[in-house]
């Protein structure tokens, strides 16, 4: 539940949680590990600190929840077994899932890299789990997992079969081992598919942080098909209500819709940037490769229905919140965009 200060509160009488929160050191963890914190929760946090980006801004992300006493740091690799174990092996309440290899183009060219954290590690957090008796696990997942779709909004039970690369495919089969782990043990799973998430502490690698970087240093900027392509971006505050509640309330075995619901092309994205830069950007356009979809659009009925979700933030307003964050901390910006 999150009060209108920003701030995420538990319903009434509720005991605090402990709770393990991998990729911790990540732009989605970090900042869910601190709104646990910030209500009263134990974390442990687990993260590889890995350089598809800059590990220094990682430490960046975790160093104010390290001055928390109520937070504790694994620092390893989920993908070795006997690091999985010991990370859940303190019994936490539930394991928030959230590390991963998170880029669709970047999996292209590295599919094993994919399988090793996405499949592997996945199947070892959910057996060391099952070892601990950890009863609920929830898990990030993505709105790459539908694919090319010409029927929007997306719906949980829309077809996710055809995905367009390794990394939804690798997300995927989280899902579906999620199931097995709630079939045969009792374990209550969460898949939450996040759609486009941005906002302060944002990865480099994706268009909100590489738009904004390069209005700021007049640098080019890439869109594919003319700009014309459509994502529901969800900004990470509205994104944390869905995943904390999700936390909260065991529901057995569901998948969840998390985004905004309310889609807009990237030249649209581009504008209300370049109005909040007071810039203007100068543009390259690019066909789609095809590891990318047309348009991300989510339906969120289910998580409002049981997860009381209701993102409110919009997409200027979230922008505006990033460029905040973005010019006291300026970095150098990636190679490749994402959109993921
Ligand atoms: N950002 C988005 O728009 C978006 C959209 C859909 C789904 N997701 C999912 O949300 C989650 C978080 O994404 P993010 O944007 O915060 O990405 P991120 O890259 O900032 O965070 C992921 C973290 O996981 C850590 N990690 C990776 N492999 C690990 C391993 N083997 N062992 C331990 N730690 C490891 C990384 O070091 C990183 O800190 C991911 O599962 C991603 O797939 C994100």
């Amino acid at each position: 539940m999150r009060r209108h200060d920003g701030a995420y509160a538990k319903i009434p009488g509720e005991a605090n949680l402990k709770i393990l929160v991998t990729g911790a050191a990540g732009f989605i963890g970090s900042t869910l590990a601190g709104a646990l914190l910030g209500r009263g929760d134990e974390v442990v946090g687990l993260d590889n600190f890995n350089d598809y980006y800059s590990p220094a801004r990682k430490r960046a992300n975790i160093a104010p929840l390290l001055r928390n006493p109520r937070f504790r740091l694994i620092e390893g690799d989920f993908s070795d077994p006997a690091i999985a174990r010991d990370a859940v092996a303190w019994k936490p309440a539930a394991i928030a899932h959230i590390g991963a290899m998170g880029s669709v183009r970047y999996s292209v060219k590295n599919p094993a890299l994919f399988v090793q954290v996405n499949i592997v590690g996945t199947a070892n957090l959910l057996e060391a789990a099952r070892l601990a008796g950890v009863p609920h696990f929830v898990f990030a997942s993505t709105s790459s997992v539908y694919g090319q779709t010409d029927k929007i909004p997306f719906v949980e039970g829309d077809p996710t079969d055809r995905p367009l690369a390794p990394y939804p495919a690798s997300k995927k089969a989280g899902e579906i081992m999620g199931y097995a782990y709630h079939n045969m043990h009792g374990m209550s799973f969460t898949a939450l598919r996040f759609f486009n998430v941005y906002g302060p502490k944002g990865r480099p690698d994706m268009m909100p942080y590489i738009v904004t970087d390069s209005l700021v240093h007049g640098k080019e900027i890439t869109l594919f098909d003319a700009g014309a392509m459509r994502r529901d971006w969800t900004f990470v505050g509205d994104i944390l209500e869905g995943v904390i509640a999700a936390i909260d309330k065991p529901l057995g075995y569901e998948i969840i819709n998390l985004g905004r619901g309310e889609p807009i092309d990237m030249n649209a994205f581009v504008h209300i940037a370049e109005e909040i830069a007071d810039k203007k950007a100068i543009i390259r356009v690019a066909p789609a490769p095809a590891s990318e979809p047309k348009v991300t659009f989510a339906n969120v009925d289910k998580a409002r229905r049981l997860l009381a979700y209701n993102p409110r933030v919009s997409v200027r307003e979230g922008l505006a919140r990033f460029w905040e964050w973005y010019t006291k901390e300026a970095m150098a910006p990636p190679a490749t965009a994402s959109t993921d």
